[in-house]
Order: structure tokens, then sequence, then C-alpha cells
């Protein structure tokens, strides 16, 4: 509970750009509008400099790395520079019919879900300067095709 207090204050710092944090260049706010108008190379430079580094920063506190271990290929795949950074790619497949939830009967996977949906779906939706609507688990996660 007390960690998990920690944690909660640490999230704080960060969405609050606390002085000294990674740069958070999401003044004036963008519409989702205006993010699907932004060029590739905008883009990348928001990856690389707000998304990457915020997200970084989440994920170790997490995971409880001493130090942050996400990069580009974590949410891109393997091969994100062939297919142009596009996404969803690379990422496990979700089945929007039975997204998983923190009713997991996998304690690993109920961790997760509850950290994706409470945690980092906001955030993204945050660092890119669009609406919490506009981002959902499909926004990184592919969908998973399965016949009835
Ligand atoms: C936490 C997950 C995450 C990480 C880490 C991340 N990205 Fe992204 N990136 C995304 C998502 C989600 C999108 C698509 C957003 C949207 O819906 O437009 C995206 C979009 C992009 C795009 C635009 C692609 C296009 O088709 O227009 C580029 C370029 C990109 N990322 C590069 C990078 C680079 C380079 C890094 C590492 C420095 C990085 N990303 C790290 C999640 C991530
Ligand atoms: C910003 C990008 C992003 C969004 C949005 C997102 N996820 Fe994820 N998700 C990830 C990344 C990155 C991993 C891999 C984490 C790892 O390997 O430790 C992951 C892993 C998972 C896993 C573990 C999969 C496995 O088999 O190991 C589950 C379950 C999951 N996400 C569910 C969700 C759900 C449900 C949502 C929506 C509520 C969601 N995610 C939204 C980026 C995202």
């Amino acid at each position: 509970m007390r960690a998990r207090m920690r944690w909660f204050l640490v999230v704080m710092v960060v969405a609050c750009g606390g002085g000294g944090t990674a740069q958070t260049a999401r003044a004036p706010r963008e519409t989702a509008d205006e993010w699907s108008k932004t060029s590739w190379e905008r883009r990348h430079d928001v990856m690389t400099f707000t998304v990457l580094p915020n997200m970084g920063r989440l994920f170790q506190g997490f995971r409880g790395t001493t130090a942050p271990d996400l990069t580009c290929r974590s949410c891109h795949g393997k091969d994100a520079e062939a297919v142009g950074y596009k996404m969803p790619h690379g990422l496990p497949p979700l089945d929007p019919r039975r997204l998983p939830d923190e009713s997991s009967s996998d304690p690993r996977i109920a961790k997760m879900a509850k950290f994706m949906r409470e945690e980092v779906t906001p955030q993204m939706a945050d660092l890119i300067g669009v609406g919490v609507a506009d981002v959902s688990c499909f926004t990184c996660h592919p969908r998973e095709e399965r016949p009835e």
C-alpha cells in the first residue's frame, strides 16, 4: 500500500511536469485532429523527446526495475523501422470482445490490464496531446482476428 502511494506521487510529479523532468511538449494543447495532421517527422520527435522518456518512467515504476528499459520497439515491434513505425504493430493482439481486465485468472495479466487501463492509456493520450477518448487499447495493440 505504501509503495503504491509512493508510486502515485511519482506519477503526479511526472504528470505535472515537475521541474527537471524530460520535455513535455504539450502546450498549446493539440486536439486529436491536430495530431492526425501532424507530420511523421514531428511525431517522431514527440515520441523521442516526450513519449519514450515519460512512458519509460511509468513502466519502470510498474516493473520495479532500477533503470527505464522501455524502448521504441516495446510498443512498435522488432521491425519498427521497416514498417515506418506504423501502429498498431508488434504487441500481443487483444480480443475486443474479451478484453483482459482485473478479473483475469492469470494474476500477471490482471495486474498488467489494470496498469494499462488506469495509467498507460490515459498517459499516452496526455503525451500526444489528444483527448482520452481518442486513445484505446487498440491504439497500441492489434485486434485479435478470430473467426466466430
Ligand atoms: C508507449 C508506447 C510507445 C513508445 C515507447 C513509442 N511509441 Fe511511437 N507511437 C506509439 C503510438 C500508439 C503511435 C500511434 C499514435 C496514433 O494513433 O497516431 C505512435 C506513432 C509513432 C510514429 C508515427 C507513425 C505514423 O504512422 O505516423 C512515429 C514516427 C513513432 N511513433 C516513432 C517512435 C520512436 C522513434 C520511438 C522511440 C524513440 C517511439 N515511437 C516510442 C506508441 C509508442
Ligand atoms: C501506449 C500503448 C499501450 C496502450 C494504449 C495499451 N497497451 Fe497494453 N501493452 C503495451 C506494452 C508496451 C506492453 C508490453 C509490456 C511488457 O512487455 O512488459 C503491453 C502489454 C499488455 C498486456 C500483457 C500481454 C502479455 O501477454 O504479456 C496486456 C494484457 C495488455 N497490454 C492489455 C492492455 C489493455 C486491456 C489495454 C487497454 C485498456 C492496453 N493494454 C493499452 C502498450 C499499450
